[in-house]
């Protein structure tokens, strides 16, 4: 595998924020279409999730800026859907990608000695983890 750079570093942070914003907006959307007795308790989580999200979005902005990047205010489309099993699960899809970036992003901001920042995307990491684990409870996974 080739070694990571500095500048290829900021690019991955940038679409990682990307996709942050596009999960804010999504769970935003979801939270307000989603209906019924049965998704009562997990409508409230995705009004947690879309309010977290939009705090990784804010540490993401802030450690590319301070990497010598300009923050993107690009984004993916979000995904949408009029049933509430197929949002649960757009969302999920969401929240492992997400996993999987980060994963491999702590492992780059190691490789290039960025301990903060490899500790910010921990902590980051370890609340997508917890947003899986409610969507999944959710969708009885
Ligand atoms: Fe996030
Ligand atoms: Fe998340």
């Amino acid at each position: 595998m080739a070694k990571i750079t500095k500048e290829k570093l900021i690019e991955l942070l940038n679409k990682d924020l990307g996709l942050e914003y596009t999960a804010c907006v999504q769970y935003t959307q979801h939270q307000g279409v989603l209906n019924g007795a049965m998704y009562q308790s997990i409508q409230k989580e995705l009004v947690i999730h879309a309010q977290e999200e939009l705090a990784h979005a804010t540490i993401l902005a802030s450690q590319i800026d301070y990497l010598g990047g300009v923050p993107t205010v690009k984004m993916p489309v979000p995904k949408i859907s009029a049933n509430n099993e197929e949002m649960l699960e757009q969302d999920l899809e969401g929240e492992n990608d997400a996993i999987n970036r980060y994963i491999a992003r702590i492992k780059q901001a190691e490789e290039l000695n960025l301990y903060h920042l490899a500790h910010q995307l921990r902590n980051i990491l370890a609340v997508e983890q917890e947003h899986a684990m409610d969507l999944e409870q959710a969708l009885g996974k």
